[in-house]
């Protein structure tokens, strides 16, 4: 016999998106289960995020989970793109009235919230094969998986898949209910994490006609840097030498001189990818984070943009629960919809601005000099980029 576990809220994907929205729920009473694919060592593995929104960072803190973040991550209050070897600081307090962003890996934050969920009881059961969503049209859904020879299920109310770009609930959606929008770019970003003090304080977008390069960190001693490389690349063709010698050239002369390299203790690709499916919920299967959409890493708004569906969709399964107030729940995918697209502008924008397209004709590569050199005259375009780069209200 199928054993069974009851719950409010099912949620698949034991990701930042659906650790966040179980733990939430936990502080207003509501139950659910995180049925996640991998063990935990293994999410925690995944070198991903660094770069939080201010509104993120307070949702972490309502979350009862920002204690350490406030304690350990940094407080950035501008940034720097570097175009025709000078840096250019994008000073986001200024632009925006005083607002910033803060680096704290997704790393360390994905760890916060498994140990608040272990510390108040809640439930994430790791390594759970064959997950799959049923009946989410009717009043009764629940999960089924698989542990071992055992098959489980969870029955719930409501399910939430949160299980990233690759997983299942978004493919267990009949396909004529869903459509889905995307971009795929030419190139993807190669990645290498080094237990080095970082080259700046602040992060460096440097665009340059070898590609584009980013130096990001993830503490004093952690440095993350990436370079844009070809698709058809493997990280086997990329020694440590030859990553920081390529870094160092598409850097400003003062940067590269001043970096400090050491071994890699992390190094992968990541291809680069603008997706979305509308509407984010089929019955009572809502979509959250990557799951509904993914950007490419530019302008670091993914983890961001899913922090905002799961504030709207916390919020409306919280109405639901303690006032029987269904209007949250039947107004999220187009309230999410509305900002996961603004955020996808922007990474778009980012990535058009700062990257080398190997198609681009010479008019497309002026026009990009255009748009730089347009950007660093203009206090309103520069205050564009500011707002979106420290996140657009909820
Ligand atoms: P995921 O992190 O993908 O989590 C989904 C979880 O579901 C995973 O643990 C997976 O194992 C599990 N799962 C999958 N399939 C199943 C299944 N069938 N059953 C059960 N579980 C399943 N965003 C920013 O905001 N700022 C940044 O600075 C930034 N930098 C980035 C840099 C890189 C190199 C990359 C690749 C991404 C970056 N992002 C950034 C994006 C960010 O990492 C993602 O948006 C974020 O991980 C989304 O979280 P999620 O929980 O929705 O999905
Ligand atoms: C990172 O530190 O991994 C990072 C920072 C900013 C981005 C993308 C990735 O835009």
């Amino acid at each position: 016999m199928t054993e069974s576990i009851r719950t409010q809220v099912g949620i698949i994907g034991g990701g930042p998106s659906g650790l966040l929205l179980s733990q939430l729920l936990h502080l207003w009473g509501i139950d659910s289960v995180v049925l996640e694919k991998h063990s935990r060592d293994y999410v925690l593995g995944r070198i991903r995020a660094g770069v939080l929104e201010h509104s993120f960072a307070e949702l972490m803190r309502e979350a009862q989970v920002g204690a350490r973040m406030d304690r350990e991550g940094q407080i950035h209050e501008g940034f720097f793109i570097a175009h025709g070897g000078v840096r250019h600081r994008i000073d986001l307090e200024k632009l925006t009235g005083g607002k910033t962003v803060m680096v704290y890996g997704q790393t360390e934050l994905t760890r916060d919230l498994y140990e608040a969920r272990d510390r108040l009881g809640g439930l994430v059961i790791e390594n759970a094969a064959d997950v799959r969503p049923h009946d989410v049209e009717t009043a009764h859904p629940y999960i089924s998986y698989r542990q071992g020879d055992e098959t489980l299920r969870v029955d719930c109310d409501f399910v939430v898949g949160c299980d990233g770009y690759h997983g299942v609930s978004r493919q267990s959606i009949p396909k004529d209910r869903i459509q889905t929008f995307e971009k795929i770019y030419p190139f993807g970003w190669l990645g290498v994490l080094s237990r080095t003090p970082p080259v700046s304080a602040e992060l460096i977008y440097a665009t340059h006609e070898r590609g584009f390069a980013l130096c990001s960190l993830r503490s004093a001693t952690l440095s993350r840097y990436y370079v844009q490389v070809p698709l058809t690349d493997s990280t086997d063709a990329w020694s440590d030498e030859r990553f920081f010698d390529e870094l160092r050239c598409r850097l400003p002369p003062e940067v590269a001189t001043a970096m400090i390299t050491g071994p890699s203790i992390e190094k992968s690709i990541a291809p680069l990818r603008s997706f979305v499916v509308e509407p984010m919920r089929y019955g009572n299967l809502f979509l959250a984070g990557d799951a509904a959409h993914i950007v490419p890493p530019t302008g670091a708004r993914g983890l961001n943009t899913a922090a905002s569906d799961i504030y709207y969709l916390y919020h409306a399964l919280v109405d639901h629960y303690t006032g029987g107030d269904d209007s949250g729940l039947e107004s999220y995918s187009s309230r999410a919809l509305a900002r996961v697209w603004k955020g996808q502008r922007f990474s778009w924008w980012m990535t058009k601005l700062l990257h080398r397209f190997p198609d681009d004709s010479a008019y497309d590569q002026s026009l990009q000099h255009t748009e730089l050199d347009y950007l660093f005259s203009s206090e309103r375009a520069l205050a564009s980029l500011a707002e979106n780069y420290v996140g657009l209200p909820f």
